[in-house]
């Protein structure tokens, strides 16, 4: 969507994987703070992301959303005019429908100039539009609808469409919103997450600044996965170009999650200017390589080892897209080394049970 924003994959973090519909004011408030002393808003974190059950089952009698008294009293604009004052931006969620998913507060289907006014008056900057309770027609008549309504509010607002990938979103999302989801949720799982990888991958061409495939949220540091999973749940997000919001509670995580979502040379891959959305080039078994371009002619490349024992995976030039005979140096991202020797046709690693190994490959003279 021309609209100026997520000209790279949106970052920051959301509400619903960890806490689902137990949220409130106050911690959605130590969720902005602890993104700034984390120090994770340094390395680009900064939506804060309210997701479902937010407002008031009912509308008052102007027809304007609600905060819910017990959970929001000091409301929306409050939070807003608090997580801009730490220097980050403030995402909230509605649902082309009537009720959202979890039937507790209203969809905007029938208000959307209505909402889209209201949130831009409160100060927002990111819309997730899920697709629960709706009147049955198709996504693609719905979503413009806010979309057009978002045009006119007067303020830029990413918009995240949340389409669950059922009318292949990819196929008509880029002129609609900034990010549409691929798949319908994922859970903290190895055999969920490596699915949706699957589902978002084969939507790579679609991906490009200002319009990204959303394959959903991260997991990691929900305790779900172990190490590796996660550090593959993030390889694989970042090398897609997929948005990369936080899906645990920052304000309680551990030093392993912190080096896991706060790899900044793998969010530099995920950020490159480029913005091309690397594919899984070739597959042997349960071995995978997934390679893109970046930009200044580098190239991400990803070894994924999906199998149950330690194995060997070698990546061929010519399925990463190098050409012939290119002699590159390569800087493995999740060891934090430059690797001293250089290579000229391929380059091979051993990688554990559900492990990967992360490079970014830099032509040399
Ligand atoms: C379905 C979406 O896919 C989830 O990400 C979350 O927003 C829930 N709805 C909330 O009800």
């Amino acid at each position: 969507l021309a609209n100026g924003l997520g000209t790279t994959p949106p970052m920051g973090w959301n509400s619903w994987n960890h806490f689902h519909c137990n949220i409130d004011e106050k911690t959605i408030r130590e969720t902005a703070e602890a993104v700034v002393s984390t120090g994770l808003s340094k390395l680009g974190y900064e939506y804060v992301n309210i997701d479902d059950c937010w407002a008031e089952i009912s509308r008052d009698d102007k027809g304007n959303l609600v905060p819910k008294k017990s959970t929001f009293p000091s409301g929306i604009k409050a939070l807003a005019d608090y997580v801009h004052s730490k220097g980050l931006k403030l995402g909230i969620y509605s649902d082309a429908g009537y009720f959202t998913c979890s039937k507790t507060m209203p969809g905007s289907l029938g208000y959307e100039e209505h909402d889209a006014k209201t949130f831009a008056a409160w100060g927002i900057d990111y819309l997730k539009y899920d697709n629960c309770n709706n009147d049955g027609s198709k996504p693609t008549v719905r979503y413009p609808v806010m979309t057009r309504a978002l045009m006119n509010a007067g303020r830029s607002i990413f918009f995240s469409l949340c389409e669950w990938g059922d009318l292949h979103p990819a196929l008509w999302g880029a002129k609609v919103g900034n990010s549409w989801r691929t798949t319908n949720d994922i859970s903290d799982t190895w055999d969920s997450m490596v699915s949706r990888a699957d589902m978002n991958e084969v939507y790579a061409d679609y991906a490009r600044p200002g319009g990204w495939n959303d394959p959903d949220m991260l997991e990691v540091g929900n305790g779900g996965m172990t190490k590796d999973e996660y550090i593959t749940h993030f390889s694989i997000w970042a090398i897609s170009k997929a948005p990369l919001l936080i899906g645990c509670d920052v304000r309680n995580m551990t030093k392993e999650t912190m080096e896991i979502i706060g790899n900044q040379e793998v969010i530099e891959v995920n950020q490159d200017q480029l913005g091309v959305q690397a594919k899984k080039v070739r597959m042997e078994g349960d071995l995978e390589i997934w390679a893109g371009p970046l930009s200044s002619y580098k190239t991400a490349l990803l070894l994924v080892n999906r199998g149950s024992s330690r194995s060997p995976i070698t990546a061929h030039w010519d399925d990463i897209g190098i050409p012939p005979n290119t002699a590159v140096e390569a800087r493995d991202l999740w060891e934090h080394k430059t690797l001293i020797t250089q290579f000229v046709e391929n380059l091979a690693a051993t990688v554990g049970s559900h492990a990967s190994k992360m490079y970014v490959l830099t032509p040399v003279a």
